[in-house]
């Protein structure tokens, strides 16, 4: 475990968008004091439809719970820490005037979709947050099979020209809007960087009326598809995890996120030695 404190302690220490977050654990023993602050009087904001009628699917909570989804049906404690997770994002991003947010890791298999989809749940859950979660790894896709909806869009198709945007999305919670993605798309960057993207943004939040959109990306040492969207959003989390990512590859994601200052905190997923198994600062 040496190496990924260290890591973390390097991302802790170089990271700019942390100055809102500490590095206390976010479950178990965060003091209350630090946990949430919020005013005393919150506004409760009033929810406009979108202007698009989506299809609506229905979740099975066991494919969930089998998929470490934990934050829709809160039955697992550990859905906890992504209550924290979205206080502590929505905080910094509101008094940002932020509403964008990617999610990313060094390599493959870190977590992000996994947390992606836990944090879209747990901000969907508070009135009048409506989240819109986009599945834009285009090489391997799985935000529709993590959740077990079949798309009958694809984020993927749309960008080449071939589908409609509305066909890509579903409402899978009164406030929770997905973007499904399927198939493998070779030149992936070429497309992120293509006209289409702006166009997609422009149906998202004229179309689906958004308070937060989470994107999830594919790996950053895996494809320059990460770095090529980040322009494009305002902040990006990067998911490592414990026992697999390395320090070196926390340092080089973090000076490439931080170069193009979009770099908002680190999340250490997998951890074993921590009580809960998402810890985030
Ligand atoms: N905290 C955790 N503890 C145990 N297993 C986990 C944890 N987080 C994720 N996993 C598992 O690790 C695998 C990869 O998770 P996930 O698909 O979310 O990663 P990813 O970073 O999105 O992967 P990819 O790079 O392929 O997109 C999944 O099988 C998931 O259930
Ligand atoms: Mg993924």
């Amino acid at each position: 475990m040496q190496h990924i404190k260290n890591a973390l302690e390097k991302a802790r220490q170089a990271t700019p968008g942390l100055g809102a977050f500490s590095a206390a654990p976010v479950a178990g023993t965060v003091s209350a004091g630090e946990a949430v602050r919020r005013p005393e009087v919150a506004p409760v904001p009033v929810v406009e439809e979108p202007a698009e009628k989506l299809r609506i699917v229905k979740l099975d909570p066991t494919h969930l719970e089998r998929r470490r989804i934990i934050a829709r049906s809160m039955k697992d404690p550990n859905h906890v820490s992504f209550n924290h997770l979205r206080t502590r994002v929505r905080k910094t991003m509101q008094d940002n005037g932020w509403t964008s947010l990617a999610l990313t890791s060094p390599t493959p298999a870190c977590g992000k979709t996994m947390v992606t989809l836990n944090l879209a749940f747990s901000l969907a859950r508070e009135p009048g947050i409506r989240t819109v979660v986009v599945d834009l790894d285009l090489k391997k896709p799985a935000v529709a099979s993590t959740l077990g909806v079949r798309p009958t869009g694809s984020i993927g198709r749309y960008l080449l020209g071939e589908q409609d945007a509305r066909d890509c999305f579903v409402q899978v919670d009164p406030n929770l809007i997905v973007g499904l993605n399927a198939g493998h798309i070779s030149a992936s960057s070429e497309l992120i960087q293509g006209a289409r993207i702006q166009e997609l943004f422009n149906y998202i939040y004229t179309a689906l009326k958004p308070e937060l959109v989470l994107f999830d990306l594919p790996p950053m040492k895996s494809t320059d598809d990460a770095i090529a969207l980040l322009p494009h959003i305002d902040t990006a989390l990067l998911v490592v995890a414990a026992g697999q990512t390395t320090t070196a590859e926390v340092d080089e994601c973090e000076l490439q996120m931080s170069e193009l200052n979009k770099l908002l905190g680190v999340i250490l997923n997998k951890s074993e030695d921590l009580p809960s198994k998402y810890y985030y600062y």
